[in-house]
């Protein structure tokens, strides 16, 4: 007979693979988040108990508890530090680092469970799920962490791209490598998993080369994509595990980030306007990238005082965030300006590009963070059709995009990349430093446009004195 802790173990897993669906659900919206996110981590939490208290093994509870305690303490202190102290701009990074580590969770675990295969005569032959679970759950598993730890160092520019053609045909290469030599294990006959370990050790660092070699070209604005891929193959690795030990929470909760890093490439890439094969094999934004055509006009500057009567004495203004009020940390006074300019009458919303920032919905996470009310920030394509009726189009720290080249000059790095069309406002501050590039690495004609007036200054600084100038008027 089962022991009753089986189907309390069984309920305790639904229970939680819900509350990772309701918390992913509640992601979607700034308002419910936060409270997502602690119902998903409270479901993960929940199952773990549940399986330490619960899960049998040939009627043998759970061994080493006392490790496992220690370990996840340990792993929460050190996760809990690093997620403290990154900075919001760091957060593709942290996000790039944690990723890995789940990759390498699930490449582990296929490398513990293959040994212990053996012993039963109809293992004889490899040739079965198992074995294919296990294979995938590794292959994946270190291909996501191998490419999730270059992804880091670029980020964190630790590490440059090193873009060649010769990667595509040893990438092709070491992928068929891969493929036979987990064809070839499958393929072996034997009752000892261990006399063939030494051929999984050998597929595991072809994986880990492939991470490397898959992540190293790509480069530039392409790399959200990248994480959010890896993101997807960590889920399905997982996936794999869950699979093997037949545990439905962790089943679900492969599946739910495998299918959510999916989608995710998949609205980054229309965001941008391109395939996931010309992310992968192209080479966008990288350090070469420069603008394909000069730039025409003078650039112009605007005192604060002016800036402050045009913003004051508007009816329609349209402020256009990018990574560079993320630098500045000017969201708040940036929050202050919308409110002191409401209160005066103007209608100001926000532009919220898909990919501005850093990270996916990093506009959105600051602006909520400085409490800018949620109908205020307005997504690009439902923004654009209005900028024609807009009196000032005050772009903050953005750069790529708001860049017309995407839209009209097909020899640009970034054409076809959607954007947010500053250019057709009737008036155009432009809030940064100097005439530094962004993202992408290329000039931008919006700044020598006749209607456009250069702020120069850190965003906050800027922000905070003309704050002070429109309280003046
Ligand atoms: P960017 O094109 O990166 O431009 C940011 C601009 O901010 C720079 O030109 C810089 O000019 C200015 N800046 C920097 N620090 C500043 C400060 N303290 N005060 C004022 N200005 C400052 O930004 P964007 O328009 O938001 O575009 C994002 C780019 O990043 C896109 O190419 C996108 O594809 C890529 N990307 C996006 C993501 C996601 S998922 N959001 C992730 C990675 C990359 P100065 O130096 O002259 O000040």
């Amino acid at each position: 007979m089962n022991f009753i802790g089986t189907y309390i173990l069984e309920i305790s897993y639904i229970v939680a693979s819900v509350l990772f669906i309701l918390g992913l659900k509640m992601l979607s919206h700034p308002v419910t988040a936060r409270r997502g996110n602690l119902l998903a981590a409270f479901g993960m939490t929940f199952a773990i108990i549940a399986t330490i208290l619960w899960h049998r093994h040939n009627n043998e509870r759970i061994h080493n508890i006392g490790y496992i305690v220690v370990a996840i303490l340990a792993g929460l202190a050190v996760g809990w530090f690093i997620a403290v102290k990154v900075k919001m701009t760091a957060m593709p990074q942290l996000v790039s680092f944690f990723n890995g580590m789940g990759g390498a969770c699930a490449a582990l675990i296929s490398l513990l469970e293959f040994p212990k295969l053996g012993g039963d005569a109809h293992l004889a032959n490899m040739f079965h799920g198992e074995v294919l679970d296990i294979i995938l759950g590794m292959v994946i598993g270190s291909v996501s962490f191998a490419g999730s730890m270059i992804a880091y160092g670029k980020l964190d520019e630790k590490i440059l791209s090193w873009k060649a053609p010769v990667f595509r045909y040893l990438n092709i290469s070491i992928l068929v490598l891969i493929i036979a030599l987990a064809v070839f294990i499958m393929s072996r006959g034997t009752v000892n998993p261990q006399d063939i370990l030494g051929w999984m050790y050998l597929l595991m660092a072809l994986s880990l080369v492939y991470g490397v070699f898959f992540v190293m070209p790509i480069g530039g604005a392409d790399m959200p994509v990248v994480i959010s891929l890896l993101n997807s193959f960590t889920g399905v690795a997982a996936a794999m595990g869950g699979f093997l030990y037949k545990n439905q929470a962790m089943l679900t909760g492969g599946i739910l980030v495998g299918s959510a890093g999916t989608i995710l490439t998949i609205l980054m890439c229309k965001a941008m306007n391109r395939s996931l094969g010309n992310v992968i094999l192209g080479a966008f934004g990288g350090a070469s990238g420069a603008a394909s055509g000069g730039v025409a006009g003078s650039i112009k500057e605007i005192s604060l005082s002016d800036a402050a009567v045009l913003l004051n004495y508007s009816q329609k203004v349209v402020i256009i965030p990018g990574y560079g009020l993320a630098v500045a940390q000017a969201q708040h006074i940036c929050s202050e300006l919308d409110k002191l300019l409401t209160e005066r009458g103007v209608d100001v919303r926000f532009a919220i590009h898909p990919v501005a920032g850093r990270m996916p919905g990093h506009m959105n996470v600051l602006m909520a963070e400085a409490d800018v009310a949620y109908d205020k920030l307005i997504e690009m394509d439902d923004i654009n059709p209005d900028m024609p009726n807009t009196d000032v189009a005050v772009i903050i720290g953005a750069n790529d995009v708001v860049n017309p080249a995407a839209l009209d000059d097909p020899a640009s790095p970034i054409y076809g990349m959607p954007i947010i069309k500053a250019h057709e406002a009737k008036n155009i501050i432009v809030m940064k430093r100097g005439m530094g590039k962004g993202y992408a690495a290329i000039e931008n004609n919006l700044f020598y446009n006749d209607k456009t007036r250069m702020l120069f200054g850190n965003a906050k600084d800027t922000l905070q004195k003309l704050v002070g100038e429109i309280k003046n008027l």
